[in-house]
């Protein structure tokens, strides 16, 4: 038996717990816990003597008041801060949930992130949510979305189904961008009921020539199946690591293969991929155990 004393004690303490939790979980990890999250590898057939770093952001999703052009140039600051040799942005520039206190227009996102800086360079990708919130596009079925365009205008080259090669030291590398799984909405009236993307995995690296190695940028993880050996890293965003995450767990992930592309290194068949918990949100404004995360990824 229980006082009314101590009842109203219990019930106090778990709805400050429960207040707390939410603060936690919509402000504090969100917002304040950004960290780095740094990966060391050598991966399969990588030449002896290519030391590469490699910063990588994924997933901004610009809103207010979760993620400002202020955010996101700070942001940026950090990632040069961390003196990589090559920065790459895994996609989802756009908002990905509708609480939002105002939006944040292409062009100032994409001019704080004008500010990166690195030796060989900043490529992109885009993400799912670019063609989403592009109306134009969707009508069009067809890019440049204005993602694109607004990364263009500030001189970051994006890559769809595109590869690039890049010289460290004189020692040569790829780095192949993958264009959206899942671009397009599904639409009755246009007759497609499912999502459809504009990947080209074999078509992309079919444009690399010799023997260097690749770097695959993907922005969704689940084309990671497809991907040969040929390839020595997939990075990859999308996930959030599901946003919520206990225990090396996440209970809703948006991959085709739940928990198996969540979050973090996943070596399958001698191939590696390396999936960001990313930097802000979708659908809710929420992150538990997921905190947003600068890629920070040494090879050689
Ligand atoms: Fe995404």
């Amino acid at each position: 038996m229980i006082t009314r004393r101590g009842f109203l004690r219990l019930v106090g303490g778990s709805a400050f717990a429960m207040v707390s939790l939410g603060a936690y979980a919509v402000g504090i990890e969100p917002m304040l816990l950004t960290h780095v999250k740094r990966y060391t590898l050598t991966p399969p057939h990588w030449p002896a003597g290519l030391k590469l770093r490699v910063v990588a952001l994924a997933d901004i999703h610009a809103c207010r008041p979760w993620m400002t052009p202020e955010r996101i140039a700070s942001l940026a600051e950090e990632a040069n801060a961390l003196q990589p040799d090559v920065i790459v942005l895994l996609g989802d520039y756009t908002a990905g949930t509708k609480l939002v206190t105002g939006w944040v227009r292409v062009a100032e996102w994409a001019d704080a992130l004008s500010g990166l800086k690195a030796p060989l360079g900043v490529f992109s990708i885009l993400g799912n949510h670019d063609w989403w919130t592009d109306s134009l596009a969707q009508r069009a079925e067809a890019g440049p979305t204005a993602s694109r365009k607004a990364l263009e205008d500030v001189g970051i080259p994006v890559m769809e189904n595109d590869v690039v090669r890049l010289e460290k030291d004189g020692r040569g590398f790829w780095i192949a961008g993958l264009a959206d799984q899942l671009a397009l909405l599904p639409n009755k009236a246009k007759g497609r009921d499912s999502f459809q993307g504009f990947d080209d995995l074999d078509g992309t690296l079919a444009k690399v020539q010799g023997s260097d190695p690749i770097i695959l940028l993907a922005h969704e993880p689940d084309i990671f199946t497809k991907v040969p050996w040929r390839v020595s890293l997939t990075l990859s965003g999308h996930t959030h690591g599901g946003q919520v995450r206990m225990f090396g767990y996440s209970p809703v992930v948006p991959s085709a293969y739940g928990n198996r592309f969540a979050y973090g290194h996943v070596v399958e068949s001698d191939r590696n991929l390396i999936v960001s918990g990313g930097l802000g949100f979708s659908i809710l404004p929420v992150r538990f155990g997921v905190r947003p995360e600068i890629l920070q990824i040494d090879l050689g």
